[in-house]
């Protein structure tokens, strides 16, 4: 049932009953790498420094936040290990009282330089993102990336007890589907949580089509397939539902953006890198912190906010039952929010 207003001591919990708990912060749009559903070749012109929102604002707005029940906080991008000097960002997180997970997505290209340090600073665990254990297809599909790099980057993460490690995985068909069970066997002799994702008609929209996002309920299948899967509980919230091959250390996800399981375990708000809280991946509704942050507002001002971000977020969204109908993606009234790239909105 839908609520109006969020009650005094109800602190963040949305118009359709879901705790939120969970801030996703961008903190650059720019990345080292250009994968073909995400970024146009040329990239996109990045966000000027002065734009950005700093490391003072980012902390300031997580001490808010944890203050209104905010537990979790994920640092992604763009690339976050691209952002000069992110170990001291991430230091600063993790001494915010009530932060209580600390993590990272990134494309594991620079983990093997920072995974120490990251540690140290207290990040607990890293998503990274691979979409073909095949080098000559990762390249094709990072438009350059070296797959040797991002796995040692894996171990030093690993080494360093930022574990266990998630993958990402976003199946595109007739590219890298046919590595899907290969990947999802990988968790027999790994501890990893390996992920599989709808690809969703964010980003490079020319390279997004209804026939080429292959649903969580077919890779499942084809998973099935080869060997039978068991449902485990895994103690995140979240949109991700696991499952477990026979005698394996890792377990499998399976992130159906597109057609079910999504929107109403959805726990999260996200800040864009120039400071715009998004209710919704979805949805162009955006909320501008960054100018009252600057023009002197008070801690009080901000967590309003907040709230409004979290009073605003939608039931869900309706993308993939267009998709399926091979109707133009997108929601709310153009569907132009859902065609920014990822690197912009945080993944
Ligand atoms: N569809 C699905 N996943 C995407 N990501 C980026 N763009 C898309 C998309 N269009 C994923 C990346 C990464 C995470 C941050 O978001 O692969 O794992
Ligand atoms: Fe949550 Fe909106 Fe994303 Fe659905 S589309 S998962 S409601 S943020």
């Amino acid at each position: 049932m839908k609520k109006n207003r969020i009650e005094k001591d109800d602190p963040l919990r949305d118009g359709y009953s879901r705790v939120i708990d969970y801030l996703r912060l961008s903190v650059t749009d720019r990345c080292n790498l250009r994968c073909i559903y995400c970024m146009p070749v040329e990239g996109v012109a990045p966000w000027r420094h002065v734009e950005i929102l700093s490391y003072e604002e980012l902390t300031r707005i997580v001490g808010i936040a944890a203050g209104l029940g905010v537990r979790k906080v994920r640092i992604t991008g763009g690339e976050p290990l691209t952002r000069k000097n992110i170990t001291f960002l991430v230091e600063s997180i993790a001494k915010v009282a009530g932060i209580e997970d600390l993590s990272m997505t990134t494309n594991g290209v620079l983990l093997e330089r920072y995974a120490q340090e990251l540690a140290g600073a207290g990040l607990r665990r890293v998503n990274v993102s691979i979409d073909s254990f095949r080098p000559e297809r990762y390249r094709e599909i990072t438009r350059g990336g070296d797959l040797a790099v991002v796995l040692r980057g894996i171990s030093a993460a690993e080494k360093a007890g930022l574990k266990p490690v998630k993958i990402n995985m976003v199946p595109i068909r007739g590219l890298n589907d046919d590595e899907v069970e290969d990947i999802a066997r990988l968790t027999l002799e790994t501890d990893w949580q390996v992920r599989f994702i709808e690809l969703m008609p964010t980003g490079s929209l020319d390279f997004w089509s209804p026939d080429k996002y292959v649903t969580t309920d077919d890779i499942r299948k084809r998973i099935e397939a080869i060997a039978p899967l068991e449902p485990v509980k895994v103690r995140s919230k979240g949109p991700s539902r696991y499952f477990r091959l026979a005698g394996a250390q890792g377990v499998i996800g399976f992130i159906s953006a597109l057609t079910h399981h999504f929107c109403s375990d959805c726990n999260r708000l996200r800040l864009t890198a120039d400071g715009k809280l998004r209710p919704c991946l979805f949805s162009e509704t955006e909320i501008d912190l960054r100018s009252p942050l600057r023009g002197g507002a008070d801690d009080a001002e901000i967590a309003r906010l907040l709230k409004l971000a979290i009073e605003v977020k939608p039931e869900g969204h309706t993308i993939g039952s267009r998709a399926e109908k091979g109707e133009a993606p997108g929601c709310g009234t153009s569907g132009a929010a859902a065609r920014k790239p990822m690197s912009r909105i945080g993944g």
